[in-house]
């Protein structure tokens, strides 16, 4: 090994079909050993096994007290919009035309994309993300700065330049034909660098032509290790525009099914007002969707349907929907989580909770043989969370009786001030040790 870490660690040890199976696979090392070689995990193991194991030259670094986990991966999140957060007043299509569209169209502008994608992974870091899925601009340029970024920190992160062909202004319009050759190019210029990958990404069926989707699909066809990435029934007047732009098709996911977007590298973002037969085809295929909690109730959007989700055995992954979702804070958003669960009478247990954030996102993004836990041979993406840095959190945090309790307190009162150090592919690439 060549980097060994003392501390607390928790984790889900496989990927799981129900609340009851995540909880009977979760891990807790109250006193661990973990070590790191060659930005992968080599063992995490109780001190007294590993303390073997330590050679007396190397030593480890003592994180007593400090709680560690898989690093948090946010299966949705547009960097263009992080200028955005907090947009007032309106429901998404209006949200769309009055504040993300004019946002957007800054994007041309390489150094202004380089600018914000410097700060967004940044922010990413610093909140204890170190996987995401992300939406970039229409521009190439969106795409190059965002990449490039990651490539430097050697992230694993998935993005795509926006796909769109109408129902938008003119700086933010391409035709089917350019928007094909223009995600062809990135692809290759990007797709499996480092650890990055490229996720083709249509914005949402009304601002895409057939012809637009066609492209989708052949660029699907070419390229089958790629991801694909969109909005689907998140709002129901969008729900109903889809409807009256596709006549021909029963609900919202047949348009998308149409043209073989549908599958197991494909990510839905939000899925809320969707019909059982909906729900039906998101499994059939293998599909995956990412549950936005702040951006549902931030536009008013509607609530997720957690247990249906499970029922109909469809992967999920938690997303920030930033900006219009409102914290990058897994720990914030698995407490907004928490209450939508509440809204229905569910209870999104602490477990449950970081699974989601953690292995069930990697699971959702098929990243799951790559990160998520701390199996031996996963790459080494983790966070070092110190559980009580408010008097509040000092208070409650000493009053909890066992792990669970711990992460749910977490969960509640939780957000990056509780995040010490962020760590990629081995490296500590935020917080104390980052200068090392
Ligand atoms: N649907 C289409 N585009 C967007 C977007 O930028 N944000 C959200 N939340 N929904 C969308
Ligand atoms: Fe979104």
């Amino acid at each position: 090994y060549q980097i060994a870490l003392r501390g607390a660690f928790f984790d889900i040890g496989t990927v799981a079909d129900c609340p009851d199976d995540i909880a009977r696979h979760a891990r807790y090392v109250e006193d661990g050993l973990l070590f790191i070689r060659d930005g992968c995990i080599v063992a995490l193991l109780p001190w007294l096994e590993g303390e073997q194991y330590l050679q007396p030259l190397k030593g480890y670094r003592d994180l007593s007290g400090k709680l560690l986990l898989p690093g948090f991966v946010d299966a949705h999140v547009h960097y263009p919009q992080t200028e955005m957060i907090g947009a007032f007043g309106e429901q998404l299509l209006e949200w769309l035309t009055t504040y993300t569209f004019p946002v957007e169209g800054q994007f041309s502008d390489a150094g202004y994309a380089t600018e914000i994608a410097q700060f967004f992974i940044s922010q990413l870091l610093s909140h204890g993300t170190t996987t995401a899925l992300v939406f970039c601009t229409l521009h190439p340029e969106s795409v190059d700065a965002l990449f490039s970024e990651a490539l430097k920190l050697n992230m694993r992160l998935l993005a795509g330049k926006v796909m769109m062909d109408r129902h938008a202004p003119d700086y933010l319009s391409e035709s089917a034909e350019q928007s094909y050759r223009q995600t062809r190019e990135l692809i290759q210029r990007w797709h499996q660098r480092g650890r990055l990958g490229y996720a083709i990404t249509p914005r949402f069926a009304p601002t895409s032509t057939p012809a637009l989707l066609a492209a989708v699909q052949q660029l699907r066809e070419e390229f089958p290790d790629t991801w694909l990435h969109t909005h689907l029934s998140e709002n129901l007047s969008e729900v109903a525009w889809v409807k009256s732009l596709w006549p021909e098709h029963e609900h919202y996911l047949d348009v998308y099914h149409h043209y073989q977007l549908t599958g197991e590298r494909s990510v839905f973002a939000h899925g809320i007002h969707l019909a059982d037969a909906e729900w039906q085809c998101l499994h059939d295929t293998g599909s995956a969707v990412a549950f936005c909690p702040t951006s549902n109730l931030f536009l008013g959007s509607g609530l997720f349907r957690l247990p249906t989700c499970w029922q109909k055995k469809v992967r999920m992954g938690i997303g920030s929907d930033v900006g219009a979702g409102t914290t990058f804070s897994m720990l914030r958003t698995l407490g907004e989580a928490y209450k939508v669960g509440q809204l229905q009478s569910y209870r999104l247990r602490a477990s449950e909770a970081f699974y989601h954030a953690t292995l069930g996102g990697a699971h959702a993004l098929r990243l799951d043989d790559r990160i998520g836990n701390f199996q031996p041979g996963k790459e080494a993406d983790f966070v070092v969370i110190d559980p009580a840095v408010t008097p509040l959190q000092r208070l409650r945090s000493g009053r909890c009786k066992d792990i669970y309790e711990q992460l749910f307190v977490l969960m509640t009162l939780g957000d990056e001030r509780n995040i010490s150090e962020t760590w990629v592919n081995g490296k500590c690439v935020w917080g104390e040790a980052e200068e090392e």
